[in-house]
């Protein structure tokens, strides 16, 4: 099942790659390395992760970065335009080259076919730290939160979508399709998530887990987790005006929290525009997790790097 579109075993493009023990043994060690606040451990001495980024980061970038350190390994960080594929060498030449040099490599880019090209052609492993279509490292660390606040068994939780059908919400859907959860998302008509990832995931489905809405009470009624994200993701900067005004009524607010469950948690992967896509009132109240679901970037990044590099 694993690794699709990569030459290396040991790569990590998409959530449903995955079966659902390997994505829980991740989230094992990813608790573990969470309970030793100081690390001793070094496994990564001598190894070097290369993180090529081809649009801006805070938490990817220096949790990965931590992340490599504290197990004792080294960074090499690479702007895209500094590379000489800014200038048009071409993915497959970068990836061999790169390959000679370091021992794994982290993607920030817009096209998942860029992921999978560097990924097809590299003798290293190739983690996804976010593209147009998926943030599988970001998903991980946001299940490890829920497991944090409601039980390593997600079964029975119903979690919502609220907002754009981005390259978060797909990585939901296919997260829901191997845990097991219910996902209701909410999106307004034409920003549904990828229509193929949703194909994918109603055919593995026996019955019907995964409901999309054009309404956003409906989408979190009796939920116990609420999710959204940015309604203009890096590369729509010039539809930010047009989407303020088509996705206002999607805003997470307190209105819209009373129509889910008492005790329901709120998730947000970050940068929050405060009164876009979810309130002050919100992000900085007593349901948000959201600064845990960040520092838990860095315990889930432990977690894949020891994996993708079988340390
Ligand atoms: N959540 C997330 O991926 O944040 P950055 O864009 O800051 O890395
Ligand atoms: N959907 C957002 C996530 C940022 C972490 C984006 O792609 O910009």
């Amino acid at each position: 099942m694993q690794n699709t579109f990569s030459k290396h075993s040991r790569s990590f493009l998409r959530i449903a790659d995955f079966e659902t023990e390997v994505l829980n043994s991740l989230l094992d060690r990813a608790f573990y390395w969470k309970n030793q606040p100081r690390p001793h451990e070094t496994p990564a001495r001598g190894k070097v992760l290369g993180m090529l980024f081809e649009k801006p980061s805070t938490r990817t970038r220096i949790s990965f970065e931590a992340a490599m350190y504290q197990l004792g390994g080294n960074v090499s960080f690479m702007a895209g335009r500094d590379l000489q594929i800014g200038r048009g060498e071409p993915l497959k030449d970068t990836a061999r080259v790169l390959s000679r040099y370091i021992d794994c490599l982290a993607v920030r880019t817009y096209g998942q076919s860029v992921v999978e090209e560097l990924a097809a052609w590299a003798d290293i492993p190739v983690i996804n730290a976010l593209s147009d279509l998926y943030h599988p490292c970001q998903i991980l660390s946001d299940i490890m939160t829920v497991m944090e606040h409601k039980g390593r068994d997600v079964k029975e939780l119903t979690i919502a979508w609220v907002g754009d059908g981005n390259n978060m919400a797909n990585s939901w859907i296919e997260l829901a399709v191997r845990m097991g959860f219910r996902l209701q998302l909410a999106c307004p008509s034409g920003y549904e998530p990828d229509s193929k990832v949703m194909g994918w995931a109603l055919g593995q489905l026996k019955g019907s887990r995964i409901v999309i809405t054009h309404d956003p009470m409906e989408a979190v009624k009796g939920a116990d987790v609420i999710n959204t994200d940015v309604w203009a993701s890096m590369g729509q900067e010039a539809e930010a005006e047009k989407r303020k005004t088509l996705f206002a009524p999607y805003q997470i607010n307190e209105r819209l929290l009373s129509n889910a469950a008492s005790n329901a948690i709120v998730l947000h992967c970050l940068p929050a525009h405060r009164e876009e896509e979810i309130t002050e009132e919100v992000l900085e109240g007593p349901r948000s997790v959201v600064w845990e679901q960040a520092e838990n970037k860095m315990h889930v990044h432990k977690a894949i790097l020891e994996w993708a590099m079988g340390i």
